[in-house]
């Protein structure tokens, strides 16, 4: 597909960032409008869930070109794939053509991994449905599958050429999985911009109650940070990604020492970024007061803030982290004046010791 040259209503923001190939439009009603972005004549196929085609597929024009994947994590698997790679076949799509991921993270990363290895990779368009998805995981070009030795072992980097983030689709997200989107919104605040972190202070409420006005604004600012950090470390070689991860070393413990059952990833997060935060502060890099704040505004988005368990049941977890470089501990710590950094030089004691404190 190419660009028609029309680019729907003024009211779309439309995001890039120098550098990186993705061009995000955020709006209500935004599905409906894919197709004035793109001109369908080249060959084009949707992969969607049974939930996300059923409630988007007549908006976006989809009917008669979609597969569907299992819900959630049971759609992530190479066998998945493969049946993508079928229906594509089936659908005739070619070099020039185009898959379009209709749903959450789960349907844009299985769906991303095919686009990036089908004929040896052809144009991807993001549509998410989720919070998360709008936030996060449909932009930066990470794709994958899990196996069952792990989860997102098998993946490659293949950016959306487009991403179109219809707010209009979070209203009908199950409050549990709009509070995960929501944890990685704070870790923006909290890791990117402090203006942002008050801003979602003062709008707590009204986000909780899902006003679209502010969600439009939250996943504009959060898709421009996202955009941003990804364009300078497209394949995430340079540390400056890992920045996107504060709290997420923590937090992935949490989720893998409760066998993936008790914690869900923003629930991890959350508790995850105030051991951080605690960490910090014992460092001298933030505030008592920032860390009543965190706790404060994760508690209004129904967010957990502390660790369940003990600090010999999640070390063990922490060690496996993707951060970690031979040996040494990788931690993203935030800071009162600038964007939080990835760490190399703390000793496990301390990381203990914020645990533990954060734990009480
Ligand atoms: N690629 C990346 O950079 C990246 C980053 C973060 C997370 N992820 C991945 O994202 C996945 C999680 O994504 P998620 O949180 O979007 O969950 P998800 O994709 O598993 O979706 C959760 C559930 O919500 C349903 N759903 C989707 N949109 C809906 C809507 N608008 N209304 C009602 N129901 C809806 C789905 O059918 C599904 O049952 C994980 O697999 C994670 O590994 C990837
Ligand atoms: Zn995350």
């Amino acid at each position: 597909m190419t660009p028609s040259g029309e680019f729907g209503k003024a009211r779309d923001s439309r995001l890039e960032a120098e550098g990186f190939p993705t061009t995000v439009v955020v709006g209500r009603g935004v599905l409906s409008r894919v197709f004035r972005y793109l001109s369908p004549q080249d060959s084009w196929a949707v992969a969607a869930d049974e939930m996300t085609s059923s409630l988007f597929g007549s908006s976006l024009g989809a009917a008669g070109r979609t597969f569907l994947l299992p819900q959630g994590e049971e759609g992530k698997t190479l066998s998945s794939v493969a049946k993508i790679y079928s229906f594509l076949g089936e659908h005739s799509v070619d070099r020039s053509g185009t898959l379009i991921a209709l749903g959450g993270g789960a349907v844009g990363d299985a769906a991303g991994f095919a686009a990036a290895t089908w004929l040896r990779g052809i144009r991807l368009v993001q549509c998410p449905t989720t919070l998360l998805a709008q936030v996060d995981s449909s932009m930066g070009g990470k794709t994958g599958v899990n196996l069952p030795e792990g989860k997102n072992l098998v993946g490659a980097f293949h950016p959306a050429e487009w991403v179109f983030a219809d707010i209009d689709c979070l209203a009908s997200q199950k409050d549990g999985d709009f509070r995960q989107g929501l944890a990685e919104v704070v870790k923006y605040g909290a890791g990117e911009d402090w203006n942002f972190f008050s801003w979602l202070e003062e709008n707590a409420s009204g986000i909780l109650r899902r006003s679209p006005p502010l969600l439009e604004e939250v996943v504009a600012r959060c898709a421009k940070m996202k955009l941003a950090v990804a364009a300078q470390d497209e394949r995430e070689q340079r540390g400056i990604r890992a920045r996107l991860n504060l709290g997420h070393t923590v937090g992935h413990a949490l989720e893998a020492a409760g066998g993936y059952e008790k914690w869900k990833h923003g629930d991890g997060v959350a508790a995850g970024m105030m051991v951080a935060f605690r960490l910090a502060c014992r460092l001298g890099e933030l505030d008592e007061e920032h860390i009543t704040r965190l706790e404060r505004l994760l508690k209004t988005f129904g967010l957990p803030t502390r660790p369940d368990r003990p600090w010999e049941e999640i070390a063990p977890f922490l060690l496996r982290d993707k951060k970690n470089l031979r040996g040494s501990l990788g931690l993203v710590l935030p800071r009162r004046d600038a964007p939080c950094e990835l760490r190399r030089d703390i000793p496990l004691s301390l990381l203990r010791e914020a645990c533990e404190k954060t734990a009480l």
